[in-house]
């Protein structure tokens, strides 16, 4: 809900309270824990120290416009040609209510010299104790240029420590969890590889140290920006901590003619009262109900590529498709390989027509053999890349991004396409268009993007600096797009594993690929990372023979590889086509189980019981949204002698509801579950357990 007195305004959620005071400038107040808001008056005071901090209330500052008086990160500068200040004056606010989940609260301001206008919104999500910032600037006056645009700022409340938690990466490492204590100074997580990038991804949690899974404030933020974004967290010698983020100022500027506008991408900040856990189950179901289109459940998926690799003749598709639909498979995806002379990354990558030696009776015939199995079909395409040896770049050598006179660098043998150019954005939306008009089967696109953006911009003019903006905008432009033709399509956004992971291609897409690492231990600490913020159902987590393929081999049993790809969307990747009869068997039995209690994964409330970044017991709980059923996967490491096993504590039950385990006679209460807890049993090396529980009463 939002309330408005006397220059206060009041976004209260269901369990938080957002409070700033407008005089001609958003001041920040307090966000935090519900309170009755309209009494925080007495804060309103002038705040200074000496002539060196004349304004110490514009360390608060809800969206610092630059005025050539402000030290912190600011949210907007603009130049204009002659040097002026930035002067925004209020023009008027707006409370609307957009639909029965969504309140906004809208800022317009006017630049007291030119038509230049800024307008804040701020969206209120009461049920999830969200709120969503972003800010749009209008240009009715001279041409200006944009040098720095963010979408928000926030502040924390005084705290006794500030605790941050992240996640960093690299290729087949992404999503480790991190923390860091603020001291006075800054910090920025950012990506300037023109991707969300696997080295820092654009979300982060806040508590005053003594936070934990099932308990203590935590205030967290996510930025939906797939481009050079940038996160900065301030911390003054006032001890105002101060969030800022949205488009990276790296190598940034966009010039705004008469009648033209920006936008920046949209941060969400949220809440939780009920520790790190509570912050999860919040993300999750906020993304599923709010952002990701709806869905009745992921797909058990076959893929290709830790099978085959660039050899993806048909027939030996339709050996694993053969294989892949007798053990229940329900979509087959062809993975690179299938177009183009590519038989390696060094050739045929932008030659989007089917190779006729992989598939000599067609593309067509090849997927009417999969449905005929009873399966989907689906494809996997990096169309934002070239090589150099490619019929494409022969004929267009000049849509790359390139600095004059000089060689591009390459990355696994490719360059990045300028997929700002018209005629590039073009010749993306009609191969994709011809692709799945010409096979309507087609009813899942993997969408990959193999090297990080180089040669963007010589730094040298405006228009450069905008390139890395304007990537960003085709690409969502043209998922957009594609998505309209083809509602029956889904997406999975894929970038060398996992570098394509946040909430605004997750506008778009139904779901990721984490990583390229599949060993099924790996995973889990890469799994964990990814459940913080983002849920179960986008996740795509695949059983393949060992690990990926440029990566140590790992023996793991097969059981524990399954529990730990159906804590998302299963996949399997293994050469099944070799496998021996018992194995397939072994897997048709647990895809047949992972079927049966999908929903609960991919929908239900999660609860990581034991992290294996703290304990050799690693368990992650889901419980469906009617609280019927309960599942744990529980996970051991190894053994060691003389050392006592931790037990295993459920959460999130109900203390005097009656539970029954699987294969145990006597019923047992929630509150012993949760209170003495389960021997595992887990016992040896890479051990692991799928507890299944039901409600009786
Ligand atoms: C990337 C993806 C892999 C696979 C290969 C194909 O590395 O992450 O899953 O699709 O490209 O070249």
């Amino acid at each position: 809900m939002i309330t408005q007195n006397k220059g206060l305004f009041h976004l209260s959620t269901k369990h938080s309270s957002y409070v700033f005071y407008s005089n001609d400038w958003l001041q920040n107040l307090y966000w935090g824990s519900k309170i009755h808001g309209e009494d925080l008056t007495y804060l309103i005071k002038k705040r200074e120290h000496s002539s060196f901090d004349q304004n110490l209330n514009l360390e608060r500052d809800e969206y610092s416009f630059w005025t050539g008086a402000s030290y912190l990160e600011s949210c907007l500068k603009v130049n204009y040609p002659e040097i002026r200040k930035l002067d925004m004056t209020f023009l008027e606010f707006k409370i609307m209510q957009v639909n029965k989940d969504l309140e906004r609260l809208t800022f317009c301001y006017k630049n007291s010299f030119s038509d230049l206008y800024a307008t804040l919104t701020y969206d209120v999500y009461e049920e999830y104790d969200i709120i969503a910032r972003y800010v749009e600037v209008l240009n009715e006056g001279e041409e200006v240029i944009i040098e720095n645009f963010k979408s928000a700022s926030v502040s924390i409340p005084k705290l006794s420590d500030y605790r941050v938690k992240y996640l960093t990466g690299k290729w087949a490492g992404e999503s480790q969890m991190n923390d860091l204590h603020l001291t006075t100074g800054s910090f920025t997580m950012q990506s300037r590889s023109g991707n969300t990038g696997p080295h820092f991804n654009p979300a982060f949690a806040l508590d005053n140290g003594t936070a934990e899974e099932k308990t203590g404030e935590v205030w967290f933020g996510l930025l939906g920006y797939s481009g050079n974004w940038q996160i900065t967290f301030e911390k003054t010698i006032y001890n105002n901590v101060k969030i800022t983020g949205g488009i990276s100022n790296f190598d940034f500027t966009y010039t705004l003619s008469k009648g033209e506008s920006l936008k920046t991408p949209v941060m969400y900040f949220g809440f939780s009262r009920e520790g790190y856990g509570g912050m999860s189950r919040t993300l999750h179901t906020f993304e599923a109900e709010q952002i990701i289109r709806k869905r009745e459940y992921g797909r058990v998926l076959y893929n290709s590529w830790e099978a085959t690799g660039f050899q993806v003749q048909a027939d030996s598709q339709k050996a694993l498709a053969d294989r892949a639909a007798a053990m229940g498979v329900e979509l087959f995806v062809i993975d690179d390989g299938w177009f183009g002379s590519r038989n390696n990354d060094k050739a045929g990558l932008g030659d989007w027509y089917v190779n006729q030696e992989k598939f000599p009776k067609g593309l067509s015939d090849f997927i009417r053999y999969v449905k005929s199995l009873g399966m989907d079909f689906g494809i996997w395409v990096e169309p934002e890349a070239v090589n150099p040896d490619s019929d494409l770049y022969r004929a267009h050598p000049d849509w790359i991004y390139r600095f004059k006179g000089q060689e591009p660098y390459q990355g696994r043998n490719q360059y990045t396409l300028n997929i700002s150019k018209r005629e590039v954005k073009e010749f993306i939306l009609d191969f994709m268009t011809k692709l799945l008009s010409e096979n309507k089967d087609i009813t899942f696109i993997k969408w990959d993007m193999n090297k990080s953006l180089t040669d963007v911009s010589q730094g040298k003019t405006s228009e450069d600096k905008e390139l890395w903006y304007k990537h960003a905008k085709a690409l969502y432009e043209i998922w957009e797009t594609l998505r309209e033709r083809f509602p029956q399509v889904e997406f999975e956004a894929c970038a060398g594993g996992g570098s394509r992971v946040d909430l605004g291609i997750l506008k778009y897409a139904d779901q990721c690929w984490p990583s390229d690492n599949t060993d099924a231990y790996e995973r889990l600490f890469i799994q964990e990372g990814f459940s913080y913020f983002y849920a179960p159902s986008i996740m795509t987590c695949w059983v393949t023979d060992a690990s990926s393929n440029n990566l140590r081999k790992y023996e793991r049993p097969y059981s524990y590889r399954f529990h730990s790809s159906m804590m998302g969307v299963l996949g399997i990747g293994a050469d099944i086509s070799k496998f021996s009869e018992d194995t397939a068997d072994e897997f048709r039995e647990h895809i047949k189980t992972y079927k049966e209690i999908r929903k609960t994964i991919q929908f239900g409330k999660q609860y990581r019981l034991s992290s294996v970044r703290e304990s050799s017991l690693h368990a992650v709980e889901y419980i469906s949204r009617d609280e019927k059923e309960i599942l744990v996967f529980a996970f051991h490491q190894g053994s060691q002698f003389g050392k006592a096993e931790p037990n295993l504590y459920l959460n999130g039950l109900k203390e005097d509801g009656l539970y029954n385990i699987e294969g145990m006679e006597e019923n047992i209460h929630g509150s012993t579950l949760m209170k003495v807890g389960l021997e595992t049993g887990l016992w040896g090396d890479f051990d692991s357990r799928l507890i299944r529980i039901t409600k009786i009463n």
